[in-house]
């Protein structure tokens, strides 16, 4: 059976044969622990000490900056509950928006429920945090600002350099998950002026249940993991050395194609939507039409139900829905909420993401196969 063509690479992406080529001797030879003193031990921590300054060199950071985690989700936790957990005497009040990820949202809210107060800021039809809203939520509390860099669902770039020189002037530390931009627009820790910045290896072309967290120099969040002393004593456990070999060979691949994989991805999602208005018209884009992630089309097929779309085309196109449809219910994404999508255009949104392997073939026939099964669905009006 043809596999169907993958438009969901925010979900997660391929491993790359580069970062397989690189991550392979730790599999089959090298499994010594890098803590051991020994010959077994040597390998693997160059290995490791390699891999940090590769993502180091992507985000343009120092190499002891980078402590590497289990994932996108530990980073967040590990940013916010450990700035809580260290900063809270300063202050008990925390800074988020509408739009965040649940590892984002539900570490807030799990705090909330150990008295932080949360503010949680609204977005405007683009999914954009305004800074001013940002500046107003400020009270002498406000310990942290957590802003994601860009969205996952819709792809709409936040306004980070500019909520950093506010955080910078009232003394808060600001963090932002940036799991999805990175290797997909330049990111540039110091450019953006953040003291946290989260990453998850899988949206790279790494494996799953591997990513870092930046912390800038003099700034000590409690430990997310107490323990040994590795990852500078700020994250126990012996170092999945397999995995972050991958993540750092699949930084150093992002930083040196980045300019050739953003034309292309952004070429692929152009020439998809062009395709999807000509021929499934009415349609509506959601998300900031030029802060955007260059991969990133959340379509909206007016009247209709994503599921019964992604249904219909399943063997052929592998894409996600921005609302789940249980039979007469509809669940819209928080994302679609928090940016007033009026229900009727909503509950009909499909999230389609390209890929360094995403072809031009493949988007033809995607368009084609969305368009059929859009017209076979679409109730006569
Ligand atoms: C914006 C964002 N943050 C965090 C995560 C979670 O990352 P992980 O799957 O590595 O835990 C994701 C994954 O979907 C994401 O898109």
């Amino acid at each position: 059976m043809k596999k169907p063509i993958y438009l969901d690479y925010n979900a997660t992406t391929p491993h790359d044969p580069e970062v397989i080529a690189a991550m392979r001797p730790f599999f089959e030879e090298e499994f010594g622990n890098p803590s051991s003193s020994h010959y077994y031990g040597s390998k693997p921590k160059q290995a490791v000490a390699r891999a940090r300054e590769q993502v180091a060199s992507l985000l343009n950071c120092q190499p002891q900056e980078i402590i590497f985690t289990s994932g996108g989700t530990e980073s967040n936790n590990f940013a916010i509950k450990g700035c809580a957990a260290a900063f809270g005497h300063r202050g008990r009040h925390i800074i988020t928006s509408q739009i965040e990820h649940p590892a984002v949202l539900e570490v807030c809210r799990f705090l909330e429920t150990n008295d932080y107060d949360i503010a949680i800021l609204p977005v405007d039809e683009f999914g954009r945090v305004s800074v001013d809203d940002v500046a107003a939520a400020i009270k002498p509390e406000t310990v942290l600002i957590s802003i994601m860099h860009a969205n996952n669902e819709v792809g709409t770039i936040e306004p980070i350099a500019q909520i950093a020189q506010l955080a910078k002037k009232h003394d808060i530390i600001l963090h932002t998950d940036a799991a999805q931009s990175v290797g997909k627009m330049p990111v540039d820790v110091n450019r953006l002026g953040v003291d946290l910045l989260s990453i998850a290896g899988h949206k790279i072309y790494a494996p799953k249940g591997v990513g870092a967290l930046y912390v800038r120099p003099g700034l000590v969040p409690e430990k997310f993991m107490h323990g040994a002393g590795q990852e500078m004593a700020a994250r126990a456990g012996t170092e999945n050395v397999l995995e972050i070999v991958g993540l750092g060979m699949a930084c150093e691949i992002a930083q040196r194609d980045l300019e050739k994989n953003m034309k292309h991805m952004q070429s692929m999602r152009d020439r998809l939507y062009a395709g999807l208005k000509k021929g499934c018209d009415p349609v509506k884009r959601n998300g900031h039409p030029q802060k955007c992630l260059p991969n990133t089309l959340s379509i909206s097929f007016l009247g209709m139900a994503a599921n019964r779309i992604l249904d219909a085309i399943g063997t052929e196109v592998a894409a996600s829905a921005g609302a789940a449809c249980h039979s007469d219910t509809v669940k819209l994404s928080a994302v679609l909420e928090a940016m007033n999508v009026p229900l009727e255009w909503a509950q009909g949104t499909v999230r389609l993401t390209t890929g360094r392997g995403t072809t031009a073939a493949d988007i033809d026939k995607a368009v084609q196969v969305i368009c059929a099964a859009v017209k076979k669905i679409r109730p006569e009006g």
